[in-house]
């Protein structure tokens, strides 16, 4: 997947990043899962072995190549039992999901971060995590750079710091992960 990944160039979490969320997931004993852009799975494959042969990891994606591509991984690693596949706006897929989670994963669109913090706040169960890529964005959040990614990421910063029912840490590793726990 990673090879993928470089050839393809798709951005995926890589490797310290994947195992770094597989060590949260075990962590908490997390067995649901919900992410927001799964691109072809390979956060996803991480949380899957982390929630262990009775845990669900509800995939969502925009691209129906990534979906394709996603199908024939999961099946590689005998992960089907475990991982969901939902085409469409992982907000809105969230939004009509039953059921709470132990952590919600955001990777979609930087500009649309924002609109993903209450969402994911209402599904999450107590003590659950809320983990977001990107936050760091290559250091562009402290460059002059205005563009809509740019000015989503430093909303969504700056909501999820003061939100009043979360817990938050950025984490600077690779591009900066938040982890926000659910108080
Ligand atoms: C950075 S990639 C995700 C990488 C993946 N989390 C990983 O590390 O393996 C972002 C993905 O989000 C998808 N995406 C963008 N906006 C989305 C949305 N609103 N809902 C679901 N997927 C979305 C894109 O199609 C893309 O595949």
């Amino acid at each position: 997947m990673e090879e993928m990944a470089r050839e393809k160039n798709i951005p995926i979490v890589g490797r310290q990043v994947g195992s770094f969320l597989y060590q949260l997931a075990i962590t908490i004993n997390a067995k649901r899962i919900f992410e927001l852009g799964s691109a072809f799975g390979y956060s996803a494959y991480w949380f899957a072995k982390a929630v262990g042969i009775d845990g669900q990891v509800y995939f969502t994606d925009l691209s129906k190549d990534n979906i394709l591509l996603a199908k024939d991984f999961i099946k590689l690693v005998g992960f089907e039992e475990r991982i969901h596949i939902h085409f469409g706006d992982g907000a809105l897929i969230l939004d009509e999901s039953s059921g709470e989670f132990d952590i919600i994963f955001n990777d979609i669109e930087k500009e649309d971060y924002p609109q993903v913090i209450d969402r994911a706040y209402k599904k999450l169960r107590i003590g659950g995590l809320f983990i977001t890529d990107n936050v760091l964005w290559h250091g562009r959040v402290i460059s002059e750079d205005k563009s809509p990614a740019t000015e989503g990421v430093r909303e969504f910063t700056k909501l999820l710091m003061s939100h009043k029912g979360f817990y938050t840490t950025i984490v600077p590793i690779r591009d900066g992960l938040s982890i926000s726990v659910k108080l």
